[in-house]
């Protein structure tokens, strides 16, 4: 029932995804800053998510991105980014999904991550795998950085912190490390999960665009943990997922210690 609740919003929510991409005259405005961007597509994916999970459970505990904190229920939390890659799509960039993950007694148990437009569903189950369109998914064997392909994102704003975002990007860069940024953290879990990518890191995320993807990565038999090497939370801010054999490597990158 719960796996069935989720699929159902996660469709939902992409059908309006994709009545409203490419459409002329977006409603399209600005959060904090002029590039963070929210649509009417991301209100009208959102209302349709909700209105699903709200339908089978009434009192199930909500957090989505644009609407905050929805009914308070200890045991069962949706974790939901309406859309994924925001700026992606209002720009007709086809690298954007629904993401939902569900907390059971404050344990990621389910995820779903969906991009209606080039029809990749991912979904994943503690303890059950992870799969791309039913058919079951594992991370790469890469075993080294140097020879890895990486993927990451920028938040709109920290950017100074100390050992922030560009200081690790340079990084690699310098080294010849192919380094992509395609705009959606959890399309670039999923494709962690997938094997396209050997590792992702991001700096500042919010749990609603990691929730589902992280347990895709754990699921698909990935490794995830903040930039100390310690239990990923999606409540704490920095995320690296990799196919767990560059982990401990990929941690060394980040802080500094190597090359
Ligand atoms: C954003 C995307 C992006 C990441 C940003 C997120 P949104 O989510 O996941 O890849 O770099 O930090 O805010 O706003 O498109 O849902
Ligand atoms: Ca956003
Ligand atoms: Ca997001
Ligand atoms: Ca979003």
């Amino acid at each position: 029932m719960l796996e069935e609740i989720l699929i159902k919003a996660t469709r939902a929510g992409a059908v309006e995804l994709e009545r409203f991409f490419n459409q002329k005259d977006l409603a399209i405005s600005n959060k904090e800053g002029v590039n963070n961007l929210v649509t009417e597509a991301d209100h009208a994916a959102e209302k349709a998510i909700i209105d699903t999970i709200r339908g089978a459970f009434p009192d199930h505990y909500i957090l989505s991105e644009e609407s905050g904190e929805l009914v308070m229920d200890s045991t069962y939390k949706w974790i939901v980014d309406p859309i994924d890659g925001t700026v992606n799509f209002a720009n007709g960039i086809p690298i954007c999904c629904v993401s939902i993950g569900l907390e059971i007694e404050g344990e990621m148990t389910l995820g779903a991550v969906y991009n209606p437009l080039i029809n990749e569903f991912f979904l994943a189950e503690r303890g059950k795998g992870a799969t791309l369109n039913g058919h079951p998914i594992h991370v790469s064997d890469k075993t080294e950085v140097i020879s890895s392909c990486l993927v990451t994102g920028f938040p709109y704003t920290y950017l100074d912190m100390p050992n922030g975002p560009l200081e690790c990007f340079e990084r690699f860069i310098r080294k010849g490390v192919p380094v992509r940024r395609l705009g959606s953290a959890a399309i670039d879990l999923c494709w962690v999960a997938a094997g396209r990518f050997d590792g992702f890191y991001e700096h500042k995320l919010n749990a609603w665009d990691s929730a589902a993807g992280y347990l895709m990565v754990e699921e698909a038999g990935g490794k995830v943990t903040d930039f100390k090497g310690d239990h990923y939370s999606p409540y704490q801010p920095h995320l690296l997922a990799t196919n767990g054999k560059i982990h401990d490597e990929m941690l060394l990158w980040i802080n500094g210690q190597k090359p």
